[in-house]
C-alpha cells in the first residue's frame, strides 16, 4: 500500500509520531509519502495513494492552522481515499471523562471546519517537553498539566505516547483499506 502521511507539529512530538508511522509502514513493506503541512508541496496527487493518515497535535483546544488550511484546501482529493486521523494531546494521557468529551469535540470540530471526515480517529498521548519551553510556555503547560493531573515538575520532560498502540492502529487501518475503499 502507498500511504500519504500528512502532519503538523509545534513542539516536535507529532513529527516523531509521523516519522514512526513512516518507519513502521516501510518495515511492513508499504510506502509512505510524507507531507509536513508547515512546508507543503505546491500540488497534491492522490492517483497513486491508497490511504491517508493525518496527524496533528491539540494546542489550546485546536489543531495547528497549517494542518487545518491544508486539509481544507485538499478535502476533495482526501475524501476520495480512506483516511484516518491521529490526534495528539495531553488529554489522551489521562482518563478524565470531561476532558475526553472536550477532546472528542475538538476533533469533531476539525472535521466540521475542514470538511474532511476520517473513517476513524486514534487518540495518541503526546509529550511534555518542559526543558524545551520558554518561560511563558512552561508556565502555561504547568497550568494545563495540573488541570489534567499530568506531571508538573518542570525540570523533567515526559513522553506519554504508546508506540505499540499506534502501530496496532496503523496496521488495522492498512489491512482495512481494501474493504473501506470499496465503499467510497
Ligand atoms: C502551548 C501548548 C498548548 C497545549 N494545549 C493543549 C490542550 O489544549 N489540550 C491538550 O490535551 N493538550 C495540549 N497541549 C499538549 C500537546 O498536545 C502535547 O504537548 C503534544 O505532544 C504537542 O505536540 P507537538 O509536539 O507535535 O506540538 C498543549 C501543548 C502546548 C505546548
Amino acid at each position: 500500500m502507498r500511504i500519504l502521511v500528512i502532519y503538523a507539529t509545534v513542539e516536535g512530538q507529532t513529527r516523531e509520531i509521523a516519522e514512526h508511522i513512516e518507519r513502521y509502514l516501510k518495515d511492513n513493506q508499504h510506502e509512505a509519502v510524507m507531507v509536513d503541512t508547515t512546508h507543503p508541496p505546491d500540488s497534491l496527487s492522490i492517483d497513486e495513494i491508497d490511504g491517508i493518515i493525518c496527524a496533528g497535535p491539540v494546542h489550546i483546544g485546536a489543531f495547528p492552522a497549517p494542518l487545518r488550511r491544508y486539509v481544507e484546501r485538499h478535502k476533495r482529493e482526501l475524501m476520495a481515499r480512506p483516511g484516518v486521523f491521529v490526534s495528539v494531546s495531553l488529554t489522551a494521557a489521562g482518563d478524565d471523562a470531561g476532558e475526553w468529551e472536550e477532546l472528542n469535540e475538538i476533533t469533531a470540530h476539525f472535521s466540521e471546519e475542514t470538511g474532511w471526515w476520517p473513517v476513524s480517529v486514534h487518540h495518541a498521548a503526546g509529550a511534555l517537553k518542559y526543558t524545551e519551553y520558554d518561560f511563558f510556555r512552561k508556565w502555561m503547560l504547568k497550568r494545563i498539566a495540573d488541570k489534567k493531573d499530568a506531571p508538573t515538575d518542570t525540570t523533567h520532560d515526559y513522553e506519554f505516547t504508546d508506540w505499540g498502540a499506534l502501530d496496532l492502529f496503523v496496521d488495522g487501518f492498512v489491512k482495512d483499506i481494501p474493504d473501506v475503499a470499496g465503499k467510497i
